[in-house]
């Protein structure tokens, strides 16, 4: 099967595991704070928090910055775990449409919500498949309503952007938000097994993070309000263990250091599949909203017709395709709990009905990527 996304690991992955695996350390230790600092060296932040999955980042990015029993704005074309991690946080995530052919958080609609008697605190926009938000503009409307932004780039490690004025930034610089998350699950840019990360440029919202990462416990003497000796810790917050171990941060590390290179690749893949699509009537390419980027892309999303069965007919024929996402205020959950309905995000909804992610992974073959659209094109001439 040519899978829709696939990790790639190669033996200097594999030699830093072991080299780990035979150090003092398996937990969090040395080979984390290395992970970490690389991390937001490439990211351009000056901080990093590593943790065992995105969920767990998302979560503790939403502690940290909103105590309160925040309404959250963020969309529905999204993994659960965004609204979720609202929802863990004692908060309420409030969902805006998307853009029309664009497919990320609408700020026209986030604008118009923040603007209505709804108590909002914050924004999550999510960089879908690898597709930055309007940064600028959800910048404006935070900053005119004094809302926090956590950006969920768990698909887009790598990316970078130009501003209206042309100067680039990086996902994960926190140029334009307060916090940024990425996952580092095996169909991501890059893996660790199960992991995540924070980035951020604010000391505070850090070191809230480091303590809530670890059960909220300090040993800083800085900050113990007494001080037993050597052994003492305080818990000052109510944390969790959500720990990265060193095993999976020295693989982190191997694979930051192929990034750039995945990133080219991906690009590559992405101009192969939208030159072989452009007449292809029945199919909508990956949207490019600003051409000029350097996007990292995680997925190659089509618009396209009939989609149930082009997903049945690729999958007889050996490619395994995935749909990003079922909207999340459809789910039976958020349905039955917050009233949410078909018919509530038109834009979102349509995205939906015709959405399907096509293989994309760094070691995808030139021969396997010509097998997937020579079976789309198939599929259209016979149908
Ligand atoms: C947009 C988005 N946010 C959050 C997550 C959660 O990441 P993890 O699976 O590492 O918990 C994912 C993972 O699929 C995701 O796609």
């Amino acid at each position: 099967m040519i899978n829709y996304g696939k990790q790639s690991i190669d033996e200097h992955d594999i030699n830093a595991v072991i080299d780990t695996l035979n150090s003092d350390w398996l937990t969090q230790g040395p080979k984390v704070y290395e992970f970490e600092e690389a991390l937001a060296d490439y990211c351009g932040s000056q901080y990093a928090v590593a943790v065992c999955n995105g969920t767990a980042a998302l979560h503790l990015a939403n502690l940290a910055i909103g105590k309160a029993k925040n309404n959250v704005i963020t969309t529905p074309i999204t993994f659960l775990a965004t609204s979720n991690s609202v929802l863990y946080s004692g908060g309420k995530p409030v969902f805006a449409d998307i853009s029309q052919g664009v497919f990320t958080l609408d700020p026209e609609k986030v604008k118009e919500l923040a603007g209505e008697d709804i108590d909002c605190k914050g924004i999550i926009p999510v960089h879908l498949g690898g597709v930055i938000c309007n940064m600028e503009s959800l910048k404006v409307v935070a900053d005119e309503h004094n809302l926090w932004i956590i950006e969920d780039a768990c698909h887009a490690l790598g990316g970078k952007w130009k501003d209206i004025e042309g100067i680039q930034h990086r996902v994960g610089d926190c140029s334009h938000s307060d916090m940024t998350v990425f996952s580092f699950h095996p169909v991501k840019q890059i893996t660790t097994g199960e992991g995540g990360a924070i980035t951020t440029n604010n000391q505070e919202l850090y070191e809230i993070l480091l303590m809530l990462r670890t059960h909220g416990m300090t040993k800083d003497p800085e900050k113990l309000m007494e001080n037993h000796g050597g052994w003492y810790y305080e818990m000052q917050e109510l944390g969790f263990n959500y720990r990265m171990t060193d095993l999976q941060a020295a693989l982190g590390t191997e694979q930051l250091k192929k990034n750039n290179e995945w990133v080219n690749k991906r690009r590559k893949l992405v101009q192969q599949y939208d030159d072989a699509f452009e007449n292809i009537n029945k199919i909508t390419p990956q949207t490019h909203p600003d051409s000029d980027s350097g996007y990292s892309y995680h997925l190659y999303i089509i618009q396209c017709e009939r989609r149930a069965e082009l997903y049945q007919y690729l999958k007889d024929n050996g490619v395994n395709t995935q749909v990003h996402y079922i909207p999340v205020h459809l789910q039976p959950y958020y349905k039955e709990k917050y009233g949410y309905d078909r018919g509530d995000f038109p834009v979102a909804e349509k995205y939906y009905d015709c959405a399907l992610s096509l293989p994309l992974y760094p070691t995808l073959k030139d021969s396997e990527q010509e097998k997937v659209i020579s079976l789309v094109k198939k599929f259209y001439e016979k149908n």
